[in-house]
């Protein structure tokens, strides 16, 4: 049997003796009530489900649990924050693999800002290609990142890392996951873009309201509704602004 270096993170699992009040967030959330585990896929895990489903909540956990400050970052990024965290890292347990990754990052779309700020701060922008974030436009800022900062063999957690890029940065974005799976990297990705989703070395894991499933690509709604969408949108448009058949 040959043992792998990947996935690092390789499942959680909500631990046995944790509390869990069902009447409050997080847990009720039905994504996260039903959380029982997650096994991740070496390459690259993908979140998708509708708004408000409970991705990020389970993102940040995982990030707490690893170390991570929740405005996110490296892991030497602790910065004071005001966010609201949920409890749901405490009662989540970790599978790691024998080998701890070299790198690793947490991003998420909203607090970005702040840590481009921190990083200016302590003059830390070697990683960012020596220039500070803040003079990259936001869609720039993101791709640096990916390019310049991430540096593989690391496990890096991506809360809708889309928000900012152009469709051909998204597909930038593609190329360089792929590279740095293939310097021994793991994603796992929060995202609601049809481009990413896209990505072959993946697993998708669906929250609803039943809980936590596996679909392909093609039974995603990013998938069906963007291609129908595309197709037609002369008459998708039509349905949308029409006339209320019932006023005519
Ligand atoms: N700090 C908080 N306190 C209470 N409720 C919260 C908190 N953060 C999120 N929620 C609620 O938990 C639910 C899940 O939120 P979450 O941000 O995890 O959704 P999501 O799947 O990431 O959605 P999106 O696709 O819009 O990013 C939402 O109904 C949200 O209102
Ligand atoms: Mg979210």
């Amino acid at each position: 049997m040959t043992i792998t270096a990947k996935p690092y993170l390789q499942s959680i699992f909500i631990k046995s003796d944790a509390s869990l009040d069902f009447n409050s967030y997080p847990f009720n959330i039905p994504a996260v009530a039903k959380l029982d585990q997650i096994r991740f896929h070496p390459d690259a895990t993908f979140f998708v489900g509708e708004n408000g489903a409970g991705k990020s909540t389970v993102l940040e956990a995982i990030a707490l649990a690893l170390g991570y400050s929740p405005e996110g970052g490296t892991r030497n990024v602790q910065l004071e924050t005001t966010k609201s965290v949920s409890s749901l890292y405490e009662s989540i347990g970790l599978v790691q693999s024998y080998r701890k990754p070299r790198d690793g990052y947490f991003l998420r779309a909203e607090t970005f800002f702040n840590v481009a700020t921190y990083m200016d701060e302590v003059g830390y922008l070697d990683g960012y290609g020596g220039k500070s974030l803040h003079s990259r436009s936001h869609g720039e800022a993101f791709l640096t990142l990916l390019t310049n900062k991430f540096n593989g063999k690391g496990l890096y957690l991506l809360d809708e890392p889309e928000a900012a890029l152009s469709p051909n940065r998204q597909l930038a974005a593609l190329s360089a996951i792929h590279q740095l799976v293939q310097n021994e990297s793991q994603f796992i990705i929060a995202t609601h873009s049809p481009i990413l989703l896209a990505y072959p070395n993946a697993k998708i894991i669906l929250f609803d309201e039943t809980g936590l499933s596996e679909v392909t690509y093609e039974q995603t709604d990013h998938y069906s509704i963007t291609r129908d969408f595309l197709n037609h949108y002369d008459r998708r448009l039509e349905q949308l602004f029409g006339p209320d058949p019932d006023e005519s």
